[in-house]
């Protein structure tokens, strides 16, 4: 039995949700694993565990800053664990090249290469944005020619069946042997 911690950084929760699943997933298969949101618990990464799956997403073109400093402080141990960086974004619904040029950004930043990549669509929560918010992914959204301009609703874009085979691989990677 492998035991698997799931950081991830969310500012309107869709990650959360995200790194939740990708949770129940591993557990499903037997696992362990434990979420953490590290805009509340800081940058440690507690020992004992066997993988680790960072989840984040981006707004304003970035990765939350307090996730590229998690992985940053530990690197030595990403590198030396299996690991894996989901990346949620609305640019993964329909704009592949800006959502990997997100991903490419955060490995410069961090210096870490990790050996997964999930990229992810994340959610348009109009409900739950403040009105200034609500106005602003309105036109972003329009600007896109999009047409999920409804902000009496939310639009979901993630792929959960994308998500547990993401999940599904990289517990595979860790039972097969190394090398
Ligand atoms: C203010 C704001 C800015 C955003 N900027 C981007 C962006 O630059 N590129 C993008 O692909 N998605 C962008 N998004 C979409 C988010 O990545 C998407 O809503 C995601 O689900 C947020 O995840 P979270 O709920 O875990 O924070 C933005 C969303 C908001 C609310």
């Amino acid at each position: 039995m492998a035991k698997i911690y799931i950081p991830y950084g969310s500012v309107e929760g869709q990650t959360a949700q995200i790194a939740e699943y990708i949770a129940e997933v591993i557990r499903a298969h037997g696992h362990e694993a434990d979420t953490g949101d590290l805009k509340r618990s800081g940058d440690t990464l507690p020992g004992g565990y066997d993988g680790v799956i960072v989840a984040a997403s981006v707004h304003m073109g970035k990765h939350e800053g307090f996730v590229a400093d998690f992985v940053r402080k530990n690197r030595g141990e990403l590198e030396r664990l299996p690991s894996a960086l989901v990346s949620v974004s609305l640019a993964a619904h329909g704009d592949e090249e800006s959502a990997e040029g997100y991903v490419a950004k955060f490995e410069e930043e961090t210096g870490w290469r990790p050996a997964h990549v999930g990229i992810f669509g994340g959610a348009l929560l109009y409900t739950h944005y403040n009105f200034i918010k609500r106005q602003l992914m309105k036109k972003i959204t329009r600007d896109k020619g999009s047409p999920d301009l409804d902000t009496s609703r939310d639009y979901v874009y993630t792929e959960w069946d994308g998500v547990k085979h993401f999940t599904e691989d990289f517990l595979a990677g860790l039972a097969a042997p190394a090398g």
